[in-house]
């Protein structure tokens, strides 16, 4: 089998992100009926952070297990990897004890390096500049409540972050459209939200306006991890791209309001919405769980026919 990893959206194809839902269907429906499924047994996960995560860790962990497998914990403060030893040399050892290893790091670059020197699947658990398990588990949820995303309209709102990346890339993949409205001075970089240029995205200035008729709202925090030091700067630029319910009511009637979490009530979003009637933030948090024991299972063992 040719050795994959999952580093950013576009390195799956539509055909295989079809299969992955189709999986993640099956594979959720056998564990909510507490059948067992262990096609992962005596397999190794390694997990590397170098940022804090609830869910992440949470979702890899609990999923790697519930596949027979085992998961590892690292993080930098108390392994060589927060001691300056070469992410080569990182990548060459812990990729021969274990199966598969996911990373949460700062610039891509580094995950990059990690993959070209690993024998094993590697997957972006985070970087400053995609966060491509988050968007399988959103469109998995958005399938799941609307069924297609394929032609739908995708509202974002604020920060032109690692989830708005990945938005990005994943409407050129998927073949739908993200209306995007950020402050003035944080506008997204189409190459570096690694687009392909098939124009399945459109700026707005007004975030009300990006929200016109969308199918589904989303937003994500003002400051992500490692930029902590604009903390204030940007609470001042991003105070009117708020998700509220002005927002809500502009888009379809049946919209559907995402946050990937950890969510600051008062700030990107507000209670009204994050704890409302369009809101599936749970679920979504829930589905990290299935779509990625889905892409563990697909990465080690290549398609399974039932
Ligand atoms: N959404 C998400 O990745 O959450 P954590 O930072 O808690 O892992
Ligand atoms: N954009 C956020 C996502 C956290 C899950 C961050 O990178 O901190």
């Amino acid at each position: 089998m040719d050795l994959r990893h999952f580093l950013q959206f576009k390195d799956f194809s539509r055909e295989e992100f079809d299969y992955l839902f189709e999986r993640t269907r099956w594979i959720k429906d056998k564990f909510k009926r507490y059948e067992p499924y262990h096609p992962l047994f005596d397999r190794t996960l390694v997990m590397i952070f170098e940022k804090a995560s609830t869910r992440t860790r949470l979702s890899f962990e609990a999923g790697m297990h519930q596949l027979g497998g085992s998961a590892i914990y690292l993080n930098t403060r108390d392994s060589q990897l927060g001691r300056g030893e070469p992410v080569e040399d990182a990548a060459q050892v812990i990729s021969r004890m274990s199966d598969v290893v996911m990373i949460r790091t700062f610039e891509q670059a580094i995950i990059e390096r990690f993959a070209a020197n690993s024998r094993v699947p590697v997957i972006n658990g985070l970087t400053n500049e995609y966060h491509p398990c988050q968007i399988l588990a959103d469109i998995y949820t958005f399938i799941e409540h609307r069924g297609s995303i394929q032609g739908k309209t995708v509202a974002w709102v604020g920060d032109s972050n690692n989830m708005c990346n990945t938005w990005l890339q994943a409407a050129e993949v998927l073949d739908f459209n993200v209306h995007v409205s950020t402050p003035p001075g944080y506008e997204i970089e189409p190459e570096q939200a690694g687009l392909y240029g098939t124009g399945h995205f459109e700026s707005f200035a007004d975030p009300m306006a990006a929200c016109q008729g969308a199918d589904l709202v989303t937003t994500d925090v003002w400051t992500s991890m490692g930029y902590e030091a604009e903390n204030e700067a940007r609470m001042k630029a991003f105070a009117d791209w708020c998700v509220d319910g002005d927002m809500m009511r502009v888009a379809a009637p049946d919209a559907l309001f995402m946050h990937c979490l950890p969510a600051h009530r008062g700030e990107e979003v507000t209670a009204e919405v994050i704890d409302g009637p369009h809101s599936v933030v749970w679920e979504e948090a829930e589905n990290r769980l299935h779509v990625q024991k889905a892409l563990m299972e697909f990465l080690l063992l290549g398609r399974i026919e039932n």
